[in-house]
């Protein structure tokens, strides 16, 4: 073969090993079609200009598509230096130098490459924010099943006060809204076209930048062709939003771990989203949640690998840059089977609702309930109220008491009801859903709330 960069500064090709050391195959290969794409918009705009011949450019244009249709493997990446060099050594065995050898006039990889990752990124976060729809319209269709489901809530994993399975899972659609805004946010600083930046300085060549942007979809050219080149905070910036859409699966992930235990036991993963154990017939685990979890550690890492990277850069082009680019691939596989898994894991999920429940009332849930009664219906301070229902749940001389006995109950309302307190408001204190049909205050609970919430979420996922 003939290395057509190696003709003339310098002459030794470079080692085996000192090639395989500089390529980036799997970003490579990722960039293939957008470099393809980029290939075929400078050369309509070189032709447009008059740069080239409308003759060579059709030329080109025509052995683009023959060398796009027989795919990335036969560009043999690994050969040369990136995808870039395989690509326009390709070209020219096909038509000759003298026709394929002028498609580079007036551009540099360096501006080259920092086109094909903003193209090839943005196909990706447009995937990603279908799979995202998806995920929210699975836990929107698990809400809506469960507007009356009643579960206990936690704060500090303790048992807090009764919620409905509904409410729980609104609030992760609430997250995974702001996610999803966050990455319409991150397409904004995507889709700006540095092509035209040649190697920094830009080029004495007419180009129309316009053109090429208009041709490419992008919103605008940038501004500076240095910055141009330079520029890598997109990538930050999206794997940032990466990662904060991570650790929100995550956690999701972390909550239904738990929840399968047969300390909790408010659900079952579906066989198809389940493992066993090599060792313990018995075993159910829940594998596939442990590395949506673990991955997003992964994703992490690679946000702190891409500003690491970045930190130090001074302006131009540096080859560091080249390792920036795979840390966004990763971060865009991982998080886009994050979701796929995540939906499918969701939308099979067993509700143990009876379980949920009987557990919803257990370590006095309706604690805060019933000193808001006493309140309302005494005109005691809340904070006195706070501390009778207090007492009450530590228990006569028996501070792990966490249930409240009849006999205790009737013995406040007893003493209270000269104040205004019923036995029957004390009644319905105690009832968990009578709990969350109070709560009925804008992203509270209450059935109805939570109802008006999954009706306006659902028109949001369409208009999304
Ligand atoms: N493979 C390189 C990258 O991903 C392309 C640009 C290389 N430019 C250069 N002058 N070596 O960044």
């Amino acid at each position: 073969k003939e290395d057509i960069l190696r003709r003339g500064r310098l002459s030794a090709g470079p080692s085996e090993e000192v090639n395989a050391f500089s390529s980036s195959i799997p970003a490579d290969r990722w960039i293939f079609r957008s470099d393809i794409t980029v290939d075929r918009a400078h050369t309509v705009m070189l032709a447009r200009q008059g740069i080239i011949s409308k003759e060579d450019a059709a030329s080109i244009l025509k052995a683009l598509e023959k060398i796009e249709s027989e795919g990335v493997d036969a560009v043999n990446i690994p050969v040369f230096e990136d995808v870039h060099m395989a690509i326009e050594s390709k070209l020219i065995k096909s038509v000759g130098e003298n026709v394929g050898g002028r498609m580079h006039s007036g551009r540099s990889r360096n501006d080259e490459v920092a086109t094909c990752i903003r193209i090839s990124a943005r196909q990706e976060l447009l995937g990603i924010m279908a799979e995202l729809l998806d995920l929210r319209m699975a836990i929107l269709n698990l809400a809506g099943e469960n507007v009356d489901t009643v579960m206990p809530g936690f704060t500090h994993m303790q048992h807090a006060q009764p919620t409905t399975l509904a409410h729980h899972m609104m609030a992760h659609i609430s997250a995974l809204d702001r996610d999803f805004e966050r990455l319409a946010d991150a397409y904004k600083f995507i889709n700006i076209n540095p092509l035209g930046s040649a190697a920094f300085a830009s080029t004495g060549f007419p180009l129309d930048r316009e053109y090429t942007t208009a041709l490419l979809g992008f919103d605008r050219p940038m501004d500076n062709s240095m910055d141009g080149v330079s520029a890598r905070d997109f990538i930050l910036d999206t794997v940032s939003k990466l990662a904060i859409l991570e650790v929100d699966l995550s956690r999701m992930a972390d909550e239904l771990i738990l929840w399968s235990t047969s300390e909790f036991g408010f659900i079952e993963l579906a066989d198809t989203y389940s493992s066993t154990s090599s060792i313990m017939p018995q075993k159910k685990n829940p594998d596939i949640l442990e590395l949506i979890r673990g991955r997003c550690g992964t994703v992490i890492g690679h946000m702190v690998a891409a500003f690491s990277i970045t930190k130090g850069l001074p302006y131009s082009y540096n080859t560091d840059l080249q390792e920036v680019t795979p840390q966004l691939l990763r971060s865009f596989e991982i998080t886009r089977s994050s979701l796929r898994i995540l939906t499918g894991a969701i939308s099979t999920l067993k509700i143990k609702k009876d379980e949920m429940r009987i557990k919803s009332t257990m370590g006095f849930t309706t604690a805060t309930e019933i000193a808001d009664t006493i309140v309302r219906s005494t005109g005691l301070p809340f904070r006195t109220a706070h501390g009778i229902v207090g007492k009450l749940a530590r228990g006569d001389g028996n501070p792990s008491l966490s249930e409240v006995d009849d006999a205790s109950m009737d013995m406040i309302g007893k003493r209270l009801s000269d104040m205004g307190l019923t036995q029957k408001m004390l009644e319905e204190a105690k009832d968990p859903l009578k709990n969350i049909e109070r709560r009925s205050v804008t992203g509270g609970p209450a059935i109805s709330a939570i109802g008006k919430k999954i009706e306006s979420e659902n028109r949001k996922i369409k208009d999304d």
